[in-house]
């Protein structure tokens, strides 16, 4: 499939020439295909937001291209317009940016700037309400007068409604409790299966990300230090440990385990699949196999998993 988001060379500096200059992307390069759900994750300042801010033409790269589906962004300023509707992007904290005097008008804001009769507005809002889980009830009311995790719903349906071929979402489920987290999140799952829109998710949360991405962006220091499917990624476990990034608690556990000689896989990353690689070590032990893990070095290792 083609790619439908490339990233050539990307560098990114704030208040170049002056002297609170800031790299905040140093040579940022790959591909997304169409379809694909990203999770992108790294430390504060590790350029994640100034990263998403190019898909959809808010920044302009200082060096290097962005191109998407098919197009550099950039190659013509004046049609910079096409963007913001192919690519829906959701701010950190959006409902900060909620105004009109009900949620429908809000979700129906995007749509009518681009033109749409209303009828079509009319499905729209609806259908974007229906994906974030939003009750039809609350159409009518005040933005204001809604919970934050409402409110957060409203703002990302209001994106949706444009029906963008790519959605970008930082940080989502920022600030809210558990349950708002798990509801923002499945919401997002959903609306990718339904739709196949591509989707890339800003988040600091590992468990988050390993229980909603196909694949990871890990940036650090203003660069892509891993991009790969989410097993390869938390197979590095060790190294994102290493950049400061924290690894799921089971992704840990193995590690521990590895570290004490047992061999157990290192790209585990969710409960059932660990349950299910303990009980095959345990049947392992039980017939009088070995356990331990080969030394690296050793004919066993070539060939290993991780690779
Ligand atoms: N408007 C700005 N002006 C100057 N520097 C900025 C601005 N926004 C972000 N930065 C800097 O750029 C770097 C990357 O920031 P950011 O993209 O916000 O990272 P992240 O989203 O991963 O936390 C940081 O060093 C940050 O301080
Ligand atoms: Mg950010």
């Amino acid at each position: 499939m083609a790619s439908i988001i490339k990233v050539e060379h990307l560098s990114y500096v704030y208040n170049p020439g002056m002297p609170g200059a800031v790299t905040a992307l140093d040579d940022v390069s790959f591909e997304v295909e169409e379809g694909d759900f990203v999770g992108i994750i790294g430390a504060t300042g590790s350029g994640k937001s100034t990263l998403i801010a190019h898909m959809n033409g808010l920044n302009r790269p200082t060096s290097g291209r962005i191109i998407i589906d098919g197009r550099d962004v950039w190659a013509d300023p004046g049609k910079i317009r096409d963007f913001r509707f192919l690519t829906g992007l959701v701010f950190q904290y959006p409902e900060y940016q909620l105004f009109e005097e009900t949620c429908y008008k809000d979700i129906a804001f995007g749509p009518r700037n681009m033109g749409l009769d209303e009828p079509e507005i009319d499905r729209r809002v609806r259908e974007a309400a229906r994906f974030v889980g939003l009750d039809e009830k609350l159409l009518d009311r005040s933005p204001f007068e809604l919970s934050g995790g409402q409110k957060r719903r409203v703002a990302v349906a209001g994106v949706m409604a444009m029906e963008p071929r790519i959605l970008v979402l930082d940080e989502p489920a920022a600030g809210l409790d558990p349950e708002g987290r798990d509801s923002i999140l499945s919401a997002i799952r959903e609306y990718h299966k339904k739709t196949g829109v591509t989707v890339l998710l800003v988040s600091h949360s590992m468990e988050d990300i390993a229980r909603y991405a196909d694949r990871v962006l890990v940036m650090a220091q203003r660069k892509v230090a891993m991009y790969d499917t989410v097993e390869n990624v938390f197979a590095r476990a060790e190294e994102l440990l290493a950049l400061g990034l924290s690894v799921p608690q089971v992704t840990k556990i193995f590690l521990k385990l590895r570290q004490m000689g047992i061999d157990v896989p290192a790209d585990v990353y969710t409960i059932p699949y660990a349950v299910k690689k303990l009980v095959e070590a345990k049947a392992r032990h039980d017939a009088g196999e070995s356990l331990e893990l080969p030394r690296p070095g050793s004919a066993a290792q070539k060939g290993g998993a991780a690779e």
